[in-house]
């Protein structure tokens, strides 16, 4: 048996081992605020090697660099005057910026791309590690390619258990969603898009700039990216989401699991389900959906049914990242339950 990634406190001592095992070119599972991240040595192409072998993940598909709240960024990335104004406004915190790459930072790493992803997280756990190693860190979420986001250390364990030195225990994320992506290459406010939804939402970002409305979205043309495909996040039993209320299906269907976003009001037909937001509140309901997400699958249920998520605010992104990790939707009428199977092709409908 391959031996097995202890989850440590983290301590003087897990912060120094894990440290340690960085300097010496090896992955650990570092906690964020978002997700838990696969972390290496992100000027170390070798070290960023074992990131890409590790997860299953094509070397097309660039990193995220994080780094430590101040940190040089001198020979990692130019910062365009709209991108130094969302540093000030949102880091450390669940915001990546795609920059113009600099010198220092391996072609590996941003998959040969002419840009960088940087993000500067805001757990305590994560700058503990990043000030003392003294460097940026390539991580992306340490989970195997395609798979659910880890956003427990118990998750990373079980996604990567095999493969990496070790995993320091920063509790639960409390985001549990994967960063806000925004293009921020350019000098001019009104160009910066956003390529994946996050807690930091495209009205926030604008605001941060001057600006009113929402922030366009695009679709970077010369890359694939998982967060970006119209796969992915998936858990293996198959998950469809419903047009209206669950309590509205008259003829549960055999064997499906429920996915609730608030307490269902009468007792719920599946016989296995669970509540994303005991308080109704979208904020719970994205840090634990990757979690709840983990253990109906578990479960191993015929389906997963999920209930509607209102799109706003927040909503954005958990539908972003229940859209991708379904087969379909689900409506029901006279007929009955009508599945509608999901066309994955073309570009992500936008919700
Ligand atoms: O919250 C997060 O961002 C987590 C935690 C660990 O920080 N990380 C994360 O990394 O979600 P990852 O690798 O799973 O997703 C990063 C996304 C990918 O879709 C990647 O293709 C995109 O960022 N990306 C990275 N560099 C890029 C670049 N230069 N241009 C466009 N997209 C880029
Ligand atoms: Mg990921």
């Amino acid at each position: 048996m391959p031996p097995s990634a202890p989850i440590l406190a983290p301590d003087t001592e897990g912060i120094s081992r894990a440290v340690d095992a960085l300097r010496a070119g090896q992955r650990i599972g570092l906690p964020t605020e978002t997700v838990y991240g696969l972390a290496a040595d992100g000027l170390n192409p070798l070290a960023a090697a074992g990131i890409f072998r590790d997860k299953g993940r094509p070397l097309v598909d660039p990193l995220i660099l994080h780094v430590a709240p101040g940190a040089d960024l001198h020979g990692i990335a130019q910062i365009p005057a709209p991108a130094q104004r969302l540093m000030a406004a949102f880091w450390p915190g669940p915001l990546t910026l795609i920059l113009p790459r600099g010198p220092r930072v391996p072609e590996l790493v941003s998959a040969g791309l002419p840009s960088v992803a940087l993000r500067c997280p805001q757990h305590p756990v994560a700058q503990a590690v990043l000030r003392a190693f003294g460097g940026p860190l390539a991580a992306p979420s340490a989970n195997r390619f395609g798979r659910i986001s880890p956003t427990t250390p118990q998750a990373v364990h079980s996604e990567l258990g095999d493969r990496i030195a070790l995993i320091l225990d920063g509790g639960p994320c409390a985001v549990g969603l994967e960063s806000t992506i925004v293009d921020a290459r350019s000098d001019d406010p009104e160009a910066l898009r956003l390529l994946r939804h996050g807690a930091i939402l495209g009205t926030q970002i604008r605001q941060a700039l001057g600006l009113s409305g929402d922030l366009p979205t695009s679709r970077p043309v010369q890359v694939v990216a998982p967060g970006q495909l119209d796969a992915h996040y998936a858990p293996r039993t198959p998950l469809w989401r419903a047009r209206g209320p669950l309590e509205e299906i008259s003829a549960w269907p055999e064997g499906a699991a429920a996915l609730y976003l608030t307490p269902p009001p009468s007792p719920p037909r599946a016989e296995l389900w669970s509540v994303l937001a005991p308080d109704g509140t979208l904020h719970t309901a994205a840090a634990s959906l990757f979690h709840q997400m983990r253990v109906l699958d578990e479960a191993q249920p015929r389906l997963i049914l999920c209930a509607p998520i209102p799109a706003e605010g927040l909503g954005h992104a958990i539908n972003d990242r229940l859209l991708r990790a379904s087969s379909g939707e689900v409506e029901w009428g006279l007929e009955g339950l009508q599945w509608r199977p999901r066309v994955v092709s073309g570009p992500p409908p936008q919700d």
